[in-house]
């Protein structure tokens, strides 16, 4: 969808590279998190895409059309841009702002009014903002309205600049959450550029490492770069504990099913899972199939559960003071659905680590 092509780009007066022979694509519908310190050229890669600058040499494409020589405003009209902020126009209203594209674009008042509503209500912003001016917005609201502004028309590209750099921890944990459900329907073909590691996990398909003088440390997974990562550059960026790290990215749903010795209330054996009797504790279970404790030689102990929609990372925690070393997995019913053991969670990395290489 975007390919580059040793690109490289360097500017007067400046003896290091913006960057560097890079050579990278995005595929469509991907989500991909650009990565790096301050000044290694992210942002110019993205003023590259977006035709609002040209590498000294190499090529970009966008769906397969070279970009020199191609019609800039063609080009730009495949792509929604998020600026690094303040990117509104201060001196129009939030309608004006989302309306902007579509005004160039010359659609008729109807139209853009409806789209602004479709938007306004796709980025969960107040309809009541619609007349305010940027200033009078938080930083989370004027995040949401750049977007809104960047998906106007529709274009199958979004290029976003660092969007919630500049907005508090908890708003900005919402946004990246609703980015993310945003994608899940839209599907379009995203990067995003952040200095944070952990916002480049979170939303990333897959990351791309820049490090000084322009160059592409790592293109790959967060898995992937968590468990291998290429160089001692990438060791420290992604910072202490990787492991932690792709925990926090796997659910307790992305584990196989681990069984243990049953017991009906009456703390008899149910019916086969005679072969699991060498085992030292059972569980027992009600007749709706749910939890009650655990029998351990004979003592009552009791029984902590884990939802399938929780982190490894959130059960790795809860390991760590539970009974037994063992939690029971649960479904949204509250059905036993096996249990979970630390010796599970490094199968876990380790059989990812190893499936990964054979990709
Ligand atoms: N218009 C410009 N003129 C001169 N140097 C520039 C210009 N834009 C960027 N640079 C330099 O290019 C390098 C990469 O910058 P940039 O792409 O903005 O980095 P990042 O977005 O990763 O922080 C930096 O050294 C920066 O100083
Ligand atoms: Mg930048």
């Amino acid at each position: 969808m975007i390919r580059l092509e040793n690109i490289k780009k360097t500017y007067p007066g400046n003896a290091q590279h913006a960057i560097n022979a890079l050579s990278m694509s995005v595929n469509e519908g991907e989500f991909c998190t650009f990565v790096g310190p301050s000044g290694c050229g992210k942002t110019t890669t993205l003023r590259m895409i977006n035709q609002l600058d040209v590498p000294d040499s190499g090529e970009v494409y966008i769906q397969g059309q070279a970009l020199s020589g191609a019609d800039i405003i063609q080009v730009r009209r495949k792509i929604g841009f998020v600026m690094q902020s303040p990117a509104l126009f201060p001196h129009r209203t939030v309608a004006e702002n989302i309306a902007t594209v579509p005004r160039l674009l010359g659609w008729d008042k109807h139209a853009i009014s409806a789209r602004i509503d479709e938007l306004v209500a796709l980025m969960s912003l107040d309809p009541m903002v619609l007349k305010r001016y940027p200033h009078q917005l938080s930083g989370g609201q004027q995040s949401r309205v750049s977007i809104a502004r960047a998906l106007a028309a529709d274009p199958p590209i979004l290029l976003m600049d660092e969007p919630f750099a500049a907005i508090d921890p908890v708003v900005r944990d919402k946004l990246q959450g609703d980015m993310l459900e945003l994608q899940s329907r839209l599907h379009k073909t995203i990067i995003l550029v952040t200095h944070d590691i952990n916002e480049a996990i979170r939303l990333g398909d897959r990351i791309a490492i820049f490090q000084q003088g322009g160059r592409l440390a790592q293109f790959d997974t967060p898995d992937n770069i968590l468990a291998h990562p290429a160089s001692d550059f990438v060791r420290d960026f992604i910072g202490p504990e990787p492991n932690l790290k792709r925990l926090g990215m796997m659910r307790v749903s992305d584990l196989p099913r681990h069984d243990v010795l049953l017991l009906d209330q009456d703390e008899k054996p149910l019916a086969g899972e005679y072969s699991l009797l060498s085992q030292p504790y059972a569980l027992v279970l009600d007749e709706e199939s749910r939890p009650l404790y655990w029998l351990d030689n004979g003592h009552l102990v009791p029984v902590r559960i884990a939802e399938e929609h929780q982190s490894l990372r959130q059960v790795y925690s809860d390991l760590l003071d539970v009974p037994l070393g063992v939690l029971v997995r649960v479904t949204m019913q509250g059905q036993y659905a096996g249990t979970i053991d630390s010796r599970l969670l490094s199968d876990a990395l380790n059989h990812h680590q190893e499936s990964s290489h054979h990709d």
